[in-house]
């Protein structure tokens, strides 16, 4: 039995295998409200036999949208167009996620669809964004600091959406602390120049993080997982470093966060080496010093290189994002090329069965 394909319990939630969808923004959502295009993009996914599939950056407050097409949890219209998501991912034998996110000062920007680059203007459809400091992300607008009224909101509005997505039905609630996102922002000493609580020392810059694991933890049901998505570095002399997210997610571990999903950088501009894997070393740190598992992300492609990143010890899982883009059965292409029986799948359904024949 290959590691890749046997059952992860997290809680009192067990998921078929150890591949998993990350997030991804499909940019197509009115109104925050997920349709067709997200039970098709994700529901494809969990027929392709991915153990967990998690839902893009989904905002907790409109303003926390990374574009104006960014799905949301901040209303019931948005419960209900997820749960007729999570009912199809359920059916086909996968656990559904959700990432709860707030874009702070990288929000209201254009999606990727050549309508525009950098920030929105009001005129089109953007709002003033929010950030630990008046600093903005290179070529973005700058965001208005956040009063400490606006800052202690966020735990609660987390909180509030995570209710949500309990009444959605999904299964796994990741926070987005990566990317140069709100989360992120603050845990940065290069976005951050707060003088109050929640800046300067590291046990300052972690505390939104820390009290938003904590709310988010009290309002999601017991036997459910809590992921956290870190970047574990900013790549940027002077940035986030590796041991500094790693000490973060030690503290975190007692905090009831379950499993850690380890990307890198988005805070600044940056020279990243990009290549096969290039972000399972970070994972295999933060699992050594946390205690926790993790999941390793970004440019694992094939079924063979999962199942090693698993077998030296790297991570308890992995996702694997632009290669399910391609190819929407990549477990279970995975499943077959590992000599895995797929009828002997836990949960496994009427699932096609895929060969390269
Ligand atoms: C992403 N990624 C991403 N990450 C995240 O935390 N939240 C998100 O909503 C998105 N959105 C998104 C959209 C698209 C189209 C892509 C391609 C990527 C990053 C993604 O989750 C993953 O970490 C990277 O794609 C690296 O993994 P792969 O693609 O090399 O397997």
């Amino acid at each position: 039995m290959s590691l890749l394909f046997e059952p992860l319990t997290l809680r009192g939630t067990t998921l078929r295998n150890r591949v998993l969808l990350p997030p991804m923004c499909q940019y197509s959502a009115t109104d925050g409200v997920p349709g067709d295009w997200h039970l098709v993009h994700l529901g494809a996914r969990a027929a392709g036999g991915f153990g967990l599939v998690i839902a893009e950056a989904t905002a907790v407050v409109p303003q926390g949208r990374i574009s104006p097409q960014d799905t949301g949890l901040w209303d019931e219209r948005q419960v209900e167009a997820w749960a007729r998501i999570t009912r199809f991912v359920a059916d086909r034998g996968a656990r559904s996620g959700v990432q709860l996110a707030h874009a702070g000062r990288k929000a209201s920007t254009y999606r990727p669809f050549g309508e525009g680059d950098g920030s929105v203007p009001a005129s089109a459809g953007g709002w003033p964004t929010v950030g630990p400091s008046e600093d903005p992300f290179p070529g973005y607008a700058a965001p208005a600091a956040m009063t400490a009224d606006e800052v202690r909101a966020v735990p609660a509005a987390f909180a509030a959406a995570a209710r949500r997505a309990d009444a959605a039905g999904f299964d796994v609630v990741e926070l987005h602390a990566a990317h140069g996102y709100l989360l992120h922002e603050f845990l940065s000493s290069l976005s951050n120049h707060r003088t109050d609580a929640w800046g300067g020392s590291l046990e300052n810059r972690a505390r939104l993080v820390v009290e938003t694991v904590d709310a988010v933890r009290d309002a999601w049901p017991d036997a459910k997982p809590l992921l956290l998505r870190v970047s574990a570095t900013d790549w940027v002399e002077g940035g986030l470093t590796l041991d500094e997210v790693a000490e973060t997610v030690r503290v975190l571990a007692d905090h009831g966060v379950d499993l850690v999903d380890v990307s890198t950088g988005g805070n600044a501009p940056a020279s990243i080496p990009v290549g096969p894997g290039y972000q399972v070393e970070h994972a295999r740190v933060i699992r050594e010093r946390s205690g926790l598992p993790t999941a390793a992300v970004g440019l694992i492609t094939t079924a063979e290189q999962a199942e090693k990143v698993l077998a030296e010890g790297a991570a308890d899982a992995v996702l694997v994002g632009r290669a399910a883009l391609q190819d929407p059965s990549w477990a279970l292409r995975a499943a077959h090329t590992l000599g895995v029986r797929l009828g002997t799948l836990p949960h496994t359904g009427d699932a096609a069965v895929v060969t390269d024949d």
